[in-house]
């Protein structure tokens, strides 16, 4: 019989039968690679069935790192035998936040794999040092074959297992170089099954991949039970550990970092970390409570219009999406008569925290009008809502817990939707139903 075999996207893990030039699911050019699908052997014995009731509940011994943002995006620490991927762009931290993690779980008395395909092991000590490291209960190798690996696993007889980087492991039997898509599959998969079968948990790192015949870690989500991704503006300090996936706890939950020479720090209290009162003095700048996985913390948006003699004027915004912003400055111009035609526009969400919430258009948009103006909102206001086409300003979630948010940090008045129900939140509410309404409040 023929050899079967299929095309799969380094990208995005796509499969097709045929070869294409591009990947319909990613839209990248030339990233399919060809495979071979094996065979299944057929399992040797008897298929096993239960009932429910006959099904045994495991005892919920979650391991703490004490590293808080890291527990809750984990769903409140590590479940014995989960295996986890962690994500993220090459640089961004996830070798050293596992050291940490390391750290703190050998400081509870648990042993710890680090296997290292990626550094060497003196360039481990160095960030180790760095960071403070002390980890009596860790061991260190770097295999990069799975079979030596698991020798060393059963060598070492871990709790938990880091595996730096999946990219660099490889199956001896399959003929292609670490990091291809084959590769990648075959090592998380046998990786996943030994340490399961042992009750170890594993953390599996992955760097993403945009190009080349290296796989990235979309490829292997389905492999395990988490999905962890670090992410970050390189030319800021600030990380996010995003859960996209979890069997073990809410994917609703992010951990907040700041990256210093002695690793990653937490930031329990984001909103006095994000907030300025003395910008918030200036005109262009408007905070508001910014919701991100169950959290909310306040935030500030920054908006410069400038003259421009120029046909085209430019329009830059950067932690927000364009065209969010595009609706925004047309519903200014169309419902509030305002021409933006000589004037260049910058918007600019401040810390490196890219918002996806549309509760942040009445701020940008207010953001705007008080740089046209030239007039300071002020450091007591906080203002949320989404806006429509037609200028209405639309109800959004969570508004309780924004106002408690902007209450418990000393803000005033906030200036909302029309709220379900007016209740007192100890903050001045200041409800408006459309745009032309919450800018005669504020600019009269
Ligand atoms: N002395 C230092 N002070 C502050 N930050 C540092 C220092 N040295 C390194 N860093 C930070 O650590 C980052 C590298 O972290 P790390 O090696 O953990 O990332 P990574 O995600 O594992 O990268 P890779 O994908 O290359 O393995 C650097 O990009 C830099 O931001
Ligand atoms: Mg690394």
């Amino acid at each position: 019989m023929k050899k079967k075999n299929v095309f799969v996207c380094e990208v995005c893990g796509y499969t097709t039968p045929k070869w294409l030039g591009r990947c319909p699911q990613c839209e990248e050019w030339d990233t399919f690679r060809e495979m071979e699908v094996k065979k299944e052997e057929k399992p040797a014995k008897a298929p096993t069935i239960k009932r429910y009731n006959e099904l045994k509940e495991e005892a919920d011994e979650r391991i703490k790192t004490d590293i808080e943002e890291f527990d809750r995006v984990m769903g409140g620490g590590l479940v014995p035998g989960n295996q986890v991927l962690i994500g993220g762009e090459p640089g961004i931290g996830k070798s050293t936040i596992m050291l940490q993690v390391a750290d703190a779980i050998s400081k509870k008395g648990n042993t710890v794999l680090y296997v290292s395909g990626e550094e060497s092991l003196s360039q481990i000590r160095m960030r180790a040092k760095r960071i403070g490291f002390s980890g009596e209960n860790v061991f260190f190798s770097s295999e990069i074959e799975v079979e030596s690996i698991e020798e060393a696993i059963e060598k070492a007889s871990p709790s938990v297992a880091i595996f730096d980087s999946l990219q660099t492991m490889k199956i001896y039997e399959i003929p292609s170089v670490p990091g291809t898509p084959s590769q990648l599959k075959e090592v998380t998969q046998r990786l996943t099954k030994f340490c399961k079968s042992r009750n170890i948990s594993a953390f599996f790192l992955a760097h993403v991949t945009k190009e080349g015949i290296i796989a990235g870690p979309k490829l292997v989500e389905h492999i395990v039970d988490t999905v962890l991704y670090l992410e970050g503006e390189k030319n800021t300090s600030l990380r996010i550990l995003r859960s996209i996936k979890n069997r073990f706890g809410s994917t609703n939950e992010i951990g907040i970092f700041e990256m210093e020479e002695m690793g990653l720090k937490e930031v329990k209290n984001p909103s006095s970390f994000f907030i300025s009162e003395s910008t918030l003095e200036s005109p262009g700048s408007v905070a508001f409570p910014h919701i991100e996985g169950n959290r909310v913390f306040l935030l500030e948006v920054q908006a410069l219009a400038s003259y421009t003699p120029f046909g085209t004027p430019r329009r830059v915004s950067i932690g927000i999406d364009y065209n969010r912003v595009s609706i925004l400055l047309a519903v200014i111009e169309n419902k509030l008569g305002i021409d933006l035609r000589t004037k260049d526009i910058f918007i600019n969400v401040v810390g490196g925290i890219f918002v996806r919430d549309p509760s942040a258009d009445l701020p940008v948009l207010l953001s705007v009008l008080s740089s046209l103006r030239n007039r300071k909102i002020g450091p007591k206001i906080v203002a949320f809502g989404e806006i429509g086409l037609t200028g209405e300003v639309r109800r959004v979630t969570d508004a309780e817990k924004r106002l408690l948010e902007a209450k418990k940090l000393g803000f005033e008045l906030a200036i909302v939707p029309p709220l379900e129900k007016t209740k007192k939140y100890g903050i001045e509410l200041k409800e408006v139903k459309n745009v032309k309404e919450a800018v005669n409040l504020l600019f009269g």
